[in-house]
């Protein structure tokens, strides 16, 4: 028998004691042994609830059992979160979390506690919610070199992208609609303004090269200035526009970023909509794979908690190798990359024209006072000394 402890009993924490209780039979028949959740701790009480049998406010009484094995960390946040995961690590405790942002700001400090204790420190559901992406990183994608990974890997910010496209509507409209559907963050900030998106991208990124990928260090760009304007000249170029997670590996050359972008139906991403992920990997060997599903949600990511929990119950006291140094990932610079660019500018701003080589020029009968083009490809370098004041321009989203 392995005993389980479940920091937080919030939409995660009760999906896994309820997947733990549900899916009792095939858990113990792939852990190998009975998995029992000891103890659920929470600042708050849940009357009625049958977790109130087993639930502690007090996390001292939680680390310090000699009978808990297993702490499962879904509170969210960085902090009490780091102090709670690095004190059961040191006391020789397993660990599994869907927390991206600890495991962003401070996976590659707790791999090496875990694995300096003979325990483990997973985080399957950090990224992409249920989609197993993270294990298949580190034990079958271990041979190709990698040159691209682009991610839709924000649910709430593909929900929204996705009703504005089908809808018609505003950023605002759609927004109210996540939150009001329990998609949005407590703070919606993190998923419309990127951030998100990035913590989930450097996860990715940094374990593809064994190395820290400090998210700060990216370009970020939400969706916050994405209109309906902007959505209209993207169906009329048969394009949808989706907040993408990229890093690029050219020759050695790291670049990564977050960024809305227009995508046409040749690119494997367009069809993930609503709240589904999807991670396309492209390797010099493996050529391109594709990963898709529910990247949010109670059920999906208590799937891959419980899947860790497994993992952890067979290998109570042997780590599983995770190479993840705290050496950083030396980031190319931005001006180097290179992308097209949708321009939206004043009617009668005819020098738009003649700066760029164009690839379109769209005038849609709606927005009389404006007119967009699609440039050719060309460094960020390039693009911003081109585009110089930007008097005249009402958008700008690149071109995938
Ligand atoms: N707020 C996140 C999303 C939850 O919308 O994708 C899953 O990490």
């Amino acid at each position: 028998m392995v005993k389980v402890a479940v920091l937080g009993y919030g939409t995660i924490g009760s999906g896994v004691v309820e997947v733990l209780n549900t899916s009792r039979d095939i858990v113990t028949r792939n852990a190998g042994t009975e998995v029992e959740v000891k103890y659920v701790l929470d600042l708050r009480d849940f009357p009625g609830d049958p977790v109130e049998k087993i639930l502690v406010h007090d996390y001292a009484r939680i680390v310090n059992d000699p009978e808990v094995d297993i702490i499962v960390e879904v509170m969210g946040g960085t902090h009490p979160a780091y102090e709670f995961v690095k004190d059961a690590l040191l006391k020789g405790k397993n660990v599994c979390t869907s927390n991206k942002a600890l495991v962003a700001e401070f996976g590659p400090e707790l791999v090496k506690i875990a694995k300096e204790k003979s325990v483990n420190f997973l985080f399957e559901a950090s990224v992409g919610g249920g989609i197993p992406i993270i294990r298949p990183i580190l034990r079958s994608l271990n041979v190709d070199t990698f040159y691209e990974i682009t991610g839709i890997l924000n649910g709430t910010t593909n929900y929204i992208l996705t009703k504005m496209y089908d809808e018609g509507g505003s950023f605002e409209e759609a927004l109210k609609e996540a939150q009001a559907l329990g998609y949005a963050e407590a703070d919606p900030s993190a998923d419309v303004d990127g951030f998100d998106a990035a913590r989930k991208i450097a996860i990715l990124s940094g374990l593809m090269y064994g190395k820290n990928l400090d998210f700060e260090q990216l370009s970020i760009e939400g969706i916050r200035h994405i209109s309906k304007i902007d959505m209209d000249y993207a169906k009329f170029l048969g394009k949808k526009i989706k907040l993408l997670g990229i890093t690029y590996n050219i020759n050695g050359e790291i670049y990564t970023e977050v960024a809305p972008h227009m995508i046409g139906p040749e690119n494997k991403l367009y069809n993930v909509d609503d709240v589904k992920n999807g991670i396309e990997l492209k390797g010099n060997l493996l050529g391109d794979t594709m990963f898709y599903g529910a990247g949010a949600g109670k059920l999906p990511t208590a799937s891959a908690v419980v899947s860790d929990i497994i993992d952890e119950a067979k290998h109570l006291h042997t780590n599983i190798p995770i190479l993840w140094s705290d050496e950083p990932v030396i980031l190319a610079e931005r001006g180097r990359h290179k992308s097209k660019f949708f321009i939206r500018v004043d009617r009668n701003y005819d020098e738009i024209k003649n700066k760029f080589d164009l690839e379109q020029l769209v005038t849609l009968p709606d927005y009389q006072d404006e007119y967009a083009v699609v440039t050719a490809e060309m460094t960020f370098a390039e693009f911003y000394e081109k585009i110089g004041n930007k008097e005249h321009v009402r958008s700008i989203v690149q071109v995938k």
